[in-house]
């Protein structure tokens, strides 16, 4: 029904007005409680799909991306979606209006999205106000960004995370470092790695328990990636989210959209993000967990980059093309490829593609 009826009509709107319409259902109904009449038909459970990371338990290994879910409004409904966990924001340390409008578009041909936000949230102070003492379905990561504005540069920039890490470390179970965002004002990303070291030493002298993520671009160059997993194993980084969006355009379809700045999301970027899964889990032998994003539309995309090396995905181009059921589908469809493969549980598949 989502793809005869309900797309067709959304797709004519105005994506950031869909987006924004979704939200504000979305956090009504999660509000309200009425989510949880969806739960049967939204929420897929078997044991084959279980795991325990760093002692979090995951019912199942699909989450929401971050940028979906800006300011931590879903997180009531996410569980009656069938989501195995959530990341919000990108969260950064002062409110960001994001770039100017419109900014985000759907490329159909492609199964794409360009997106341009910049880093548009509330701020930190604001999200940890509305989700202090709250109590979660599902693990809920964090995703922090730096604020988007060219004049914090150099070591301001790595104050300015880490201004965003103090005020949220104790809200949720981890922590995702966004240090790839492609779409800021100044261009840059924060995947420099003197930057990425001072951020980290400032981290090392605070941190307690905290469970910490990188977020890495699929564009990343082979040295790039070098430096980072050496400072990972340097700062005890627990993990990397592999990938964000791509600035690149290869072999995109003709599409009116494209004029539009903003970079990649959806299916041109799951085969280098199913690559890049599978170098990271290849170089560190396995070592770091990996959470693989970019194109998952269906079960075997998911089992691709978990088979790849990835223990959890994610997605938010995926629910936006398939609707929400699209969420069960794949857990259902994972567990058919756990079974045809011969596993008992989804921790045997992980990093199998790797020799
Ligand atoms: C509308 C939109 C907004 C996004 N905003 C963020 C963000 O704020 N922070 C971030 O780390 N990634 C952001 N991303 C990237 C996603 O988290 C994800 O890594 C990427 O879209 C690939 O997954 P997908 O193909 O399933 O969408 C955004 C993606 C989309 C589509």
């Amino acid at each position: 029904m989502y793809k005869e009826i309900i797309r067709p009509i959304l797709f004519k709107i105005d994506a950031e007005k869909v987006h924004n319409l979704a939200i504000f259902l979305g956090s009504f109904l999660g509000k309200t409680r009425l989510s949880r009449l969806m739960r049967a038909k939204w929420v897929y459970k078997n044991k084959k799909l279980e795991n325990k990371l760093f002692g979090i338990k995951f019912e199942n290994p699909v989450g929401l991306s971050a940028g979906f879910d800006k300011n931590a409004q879903l997180t009531d409904i996410l569980p009656d979606v069938g989501f195995g966990f959530m990341e919000i924001g990108s969260i950064t340390a002062e409110q960001c209006f994001g770039n100017p409008k419109p900014r985000v578009h759907r490329l159909v041909k492609d199964k794409a999205i360009i997106v341009n936000y910049g880093l548009a949230n509330k701020g930190a102070e604001h999200i940890y106000k509305k989700l202090k003492g709250k109590k979660f379905r599902i693990p809920l990561a964090i995703s922090i960004a730096k604020t988007n504005d060219c004049d914090i540069k150099g070591d301001a920039s790595a104050e300015d995370y880490f201004k965003t890490l103090k005020i949220m470390r104790n809200i949720g179970d981890f922590i995702v470092i966004n240090i790839s965002c492609p779409n800021t004002g100044d261009g840059r990303s924060f995947e420099d790695s003197k930057l990425l070291e001072k951020l980290l030493k400032k981290i090392k002298v605070i941190r307690k328990s905290e469970v910490i993520f990188l977020k890495l671009s699929p564009d990343i160059s082979n040295k790039n990636l070098n430096q980072i997993i050496k400072l990972s194993r340097k700062y005890k980084i627990n993990g990397f989210v592999i990938s964000n969006l791509s600035k690149k355009r290869e072999k995109l379809q003709n599409d009116a959209n494209l004029k539009y700045s903003g970079s990649i999301s959806g299916e041109p970027i799951r085969e280098k993000s199913d690559n890049l899964i599978k170098k990271v889990y290849k170089k560190t032998k396995g070592k770091f967990v990996i959470i693989g994003s970019g194109g998952i539309f269906n079960g075997n995309a998911a089992y691709e980059k978990i088979k790849n090396g990835a223990s959890l995905v994610q997605l938010i181009t995926g629910m936006i093309y398939g609707g929400p059921a699209v969420i069960s589908m794949i857990n259902k469809d994972i567990v058919k490829l756990l079974e045809k493969d011969g596993y008992k549980n989804i921790k045997e598949a992980i990093g199998k593609n790797v020799n």
